[in-house]
């Protein structure tokens, strides 16, 4: 069997890299590794940390690139890497335009494609933008489903989709088994010399829908708590994308007890999340990770594709008000009641075993092994 993991950004390949290494594990299925470069420095970062190398690279990442951009570029570049290597599935991730576009180039060619993180659904195709249709469009044009909780598998089967779908947990949680150590110490300096003993909230915020005013408000939020919590420390490690950049520097730069720092590599982001008070994102991943380790989740999003934590208990979606971001965070911090609910609760995510799940399905159901 052949197998093409295609990916680009750095959430899928974080998700991505733990499939890739049980696929390797197996003489029987030649793996090829294909990044397109969405990402570049993020990507390299994930790729180092797992020591993982692609065997093609699109190398399309553009400063201030649009969705337009990557979609052509992942379009274009796919065909000669699909002719070169025939391969028998590709797999996808998640919801990038990336995998969207990959997904659409194998269709093309008329090559099954597996979609690892399938079934996650806000029913707003404006909210994540584009991330809601590009998933949509995916499962229209996959033919194996690895659906990460039995909430996503429903969501399938309400839009039709029943065959070749199964539940594997989420890859994420895999990962850990590669980043987390209890004696780790960070290779970011400003977190080597971090006391996480003080109240230390992890920060991170990127998501297109979020630019502009709902960044602003976030920012806001954070400057508040700061100021009015003198046992509060930040640490934001800022996405490269210009456009967050520039905000967040803006309304944060040179505050006291808020560390804005380059973004860091998997292995200091889990180990950090490990040691942090409290989480407030508004990425997917984060979503995921935080339940895990037992910090509480505060989504910075009017909704969520990843209702099982909220369900559990262990996150809550706050929006993007800053005075209401300000009072739920406030609760956490002030209410040991509160903040024990929350850490207390269970991860949905999966056991860990997700990639397994994923090689096994298709080395039964693709070569009858
Ligand atoms: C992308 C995904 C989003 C995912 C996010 C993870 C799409 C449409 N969006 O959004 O779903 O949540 O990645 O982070 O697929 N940049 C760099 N270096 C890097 C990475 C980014 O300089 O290593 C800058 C570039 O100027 C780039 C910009 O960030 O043009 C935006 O990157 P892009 O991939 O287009 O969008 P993200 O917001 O990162
Ligand atoms: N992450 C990281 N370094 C950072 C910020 C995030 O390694 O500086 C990891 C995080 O632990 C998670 C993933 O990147 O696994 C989330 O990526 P991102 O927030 O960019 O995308 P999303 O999950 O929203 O698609």
């Amino acid at each position: 069997m052949k197998v093409l993991a295609v990916f680009g950004t750095r959430p899928e390949a974080i998700k991505m890299c733990p499939v890739v290494l049980e696929l390797y594990r197996h003489p029987d299925v030649q793996t090829r590794v294909c990044v397109t470069g969405q990402h570049r420095a993020m990507l390299d970062q994930v790729l180092d940390i797992f020591t993982v190398t692609p065997d093609y690279d699109m190398a399309i990442m553009r400063p201030r690139q649009t969705i337009t951009d990557i979609t052509t570029a992942v379009l274009t570049g796919m065909g000669p890497v699909l002719d070169d290597f025939a391969p028998d599935v590709v797999l996808v991730h998640g919801d990038t335009t990336t995998s969207m576009a990959a997904a659409m180039a194998a269709f093309y060619q008329q090559v099954p494609v597996g979609h690892v993180e399938a079934g996650l659904r806000t029913y707003n195709i404006y909210s994540p933008f584009p991330e809601e249709m590009n998933r949509k469009l995916i499962t229209a044009l996959a033919t194996h489903y690895f659906a990460p909780t039995p909430g996503n598998q429903a969501a399938l089967a309400r839009e039709g989709i029943t065959d070749n779908v199964v539940v594997t947990g989420n890859t994420v949680i895999d990962s850990f088994q590669y980043t987390l150590r209890p004696d780790y110490v960070f290779k970011d300096s400003l977190l080597a010399a971090h006391d996480f003993s003080e109240k230390t909230i992890l920060l991170t915020a990127h998501r297109r829908e979020n630019l502009g005013r709902p960044l602003e408000n976030i920012c806001h939020a954070v400057r508040a708590l700061v100021e009015d919590h003198p046992d509060v420390s930040v640490v934001y490690p800022v996405h490269l994308n210009p456009a967050v950049r520039e905000t967040v520097f803006d309304i944060l730069g040179g505050l006291p007890r808020v560390s804005l720092i380059d973004p860091i590599d998997v292995e200091d982001m889990h180990n950090a999340m490990e040691r942090c008070y409290l989480v407030m994102t508004d990425s997917g991943g984060l979503q995921e990770e935080a339940p895990h380790l037992g910090k509480p989740v505060i989504v910075l999003r009017t909704e969520t594709e990843r209702p099982e934590a909220v369900d559990a208990g262990t996150a809550v979606v706050a929006g993007i008000e800053t005075q209401v971001i300000i009072d739920i965070v406030d609760n956490l911090l002030q209410s040991p009641d509160a903040y024990t609910s929350m850490s207390q609760a269970m991860n949905p995510y999966g056991d860990g075993h997700a990639s397994e799940r994923i090689v096994e399905y298709l080395r039964t159901r693709i070569t009858g092994v």
